[in-house]
């Protein structure tokens, strides 16, 4: 049977987590597949940079848009980061030329997803984005295959690592947000722009594409109320505490009767729920189905292994064939936002 061949643009901590899972797991893959799984041609910025997998065998390109349009790849992998730039430009190149898109790249679908949906729906082809929210967590793969007898009441999740480890830390060394925002700059754990964790934002981009995919809407980020957590204060969190309560910076997506609403921002969660044990720098994503009810994921949100594995979840969908589609239709949106700090039951 003819191969999937796979065309990786981006070859930093997820890109080269794939490539060590298409190597290490060839013939597993093609197994469950029922065809093999290749890499044809890899890109970056940098082609003399040592990296930890041997890419001897693959083609290179110095330029992912380049790369997206060859003719000896079926499925572009973006796995550059950015909404704007090469990422976006590679991307509808891929789409245009033919190819399945996957990405990790939440940014991206947040801020262009709408477009780049109608784009590969108008071309007959998909965008899979399973690794874009709570990376390894397979959250997207729950909602549309397991859950897809239900109707979905309400999403919620912490989808920030970043802000999960300050906020869990301030309150078990009782550090102020400051020195603990400073430790986890020090351990690597914050993006380059930190704002985009602690503003809220990075979580805010997740959210808006799980809403899109709970409800068959639209990606609205703009329309996501986002506050960040750099306003907590060690005593906000003990007399959260004194009352059975953690503070969370939490994503709540649900319809109601002016739209659907979409919030990420700081909540009390009792300590005793699932959500509030949550610890460190782990993700937690919570669905309600009317038929099923409350589904709890827990697992790691960040990381090589595991958002190389959601990376790789959606390759193998499209090696066996499963197309879905990439979006829903337009929310009606909401007339005013919602309160910034609330209690979840
Ligand atoms: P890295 O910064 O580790 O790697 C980015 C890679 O993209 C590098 O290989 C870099 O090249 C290449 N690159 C960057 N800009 C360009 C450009 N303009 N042209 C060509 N290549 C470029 O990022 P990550 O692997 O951490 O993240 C990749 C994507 O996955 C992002 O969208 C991120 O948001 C998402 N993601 C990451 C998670 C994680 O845990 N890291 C979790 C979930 C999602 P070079 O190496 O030569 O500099
Ligand atoms: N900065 C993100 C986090 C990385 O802390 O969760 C994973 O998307």
């Amino acid at each position: 049977t003819a191969p999937l061949r796979l065309g990786i643009a981006g070859l930093g901590t997820v890109g080269i987590g794939v490539v060590k899972i298409v190597q290490r797991h060839a013939d597993l893959l093609a197994a469950r597949a029922g065809r093999p799984v290749e890499i044809t041609a890899v890109s970056a910025r940098d082609r003399t940079k040592n990296r930890d997998a041997d890419l001897s065998s693959y083609a290179w390109e110095d330029d992912a848009v380049t790369l997206a349009k060859r003719d000896d790849i079926d499925v572009f992998v973006e796995l550059m980061g950015g909404h704007e730039g090469p990422a976006k430009d590679a991307t509808e190149a891929a789409l245009k030329a033919g190819k399945d898109v996957v990405t990790a790249n939440k940014a991206l679908l947040a801020h262009h997803g709408q477009a780049l949906a109608e784009l590969a729906e108008s071309l007959g082809r998909t965008i899979r984005y399973e690794a874009a929210v709570a990376g390894g967590i397979p959250v997207i793969k729950t909602l549309t295959e397991g859950l897809a007898g239900n109707g979905i009441r309400r999403v919620m999740g912490v989808m920030n690592g970043t802000c999960n480890y300050i906020l869990t830390r301030m309150e078990d060394a009782g550090l102020p947000y400051d020195t603990v925002f400073e430790e986890a700059r020090a351990l690597g754990y914050l993006e380059a722009d930190p704002n985009l964790d602690v503003g809220g934002i990075d979580a805010g981009h997740k959210l808006a594409i799980l809403a899109a995919i709970a409800f068959g809407t639209q990606v609205a980020f703009d329309d996501v109320t986002l506050e960040g957590i750099g306003r907590i204060s060690i005593d906000d969190i003990r007399r959260a505490g004194d009352m059975g309560y953690k503070i969370k910076l939490l994503g709540v997506a649900q319809m109601t009767g002016r739209g659907l609403e979409q919030r990420m921002t700081p909540c009390l969660v009792p300590a005793t729920s699932p959500l509030g044990q949550l610890t460190g720098g782990t993700n937690m994503t919570v669905l309600e189905g009317d038929s099923v009810g409350q589904i709890v994921l827990r697992g790691a949100g960040a990381g090589e292994g595991p958002t190389a594995s959601a990376v790789m979840g959606d390759v193998m969908d499209l090696a066996r064939g499963l197309r879905l589609p990439v979006f829903g239709q337009p929310a009606d949106k909401l007339e005013a936002p919602t309160p910034a700090v609330t209690a979840i039951p």
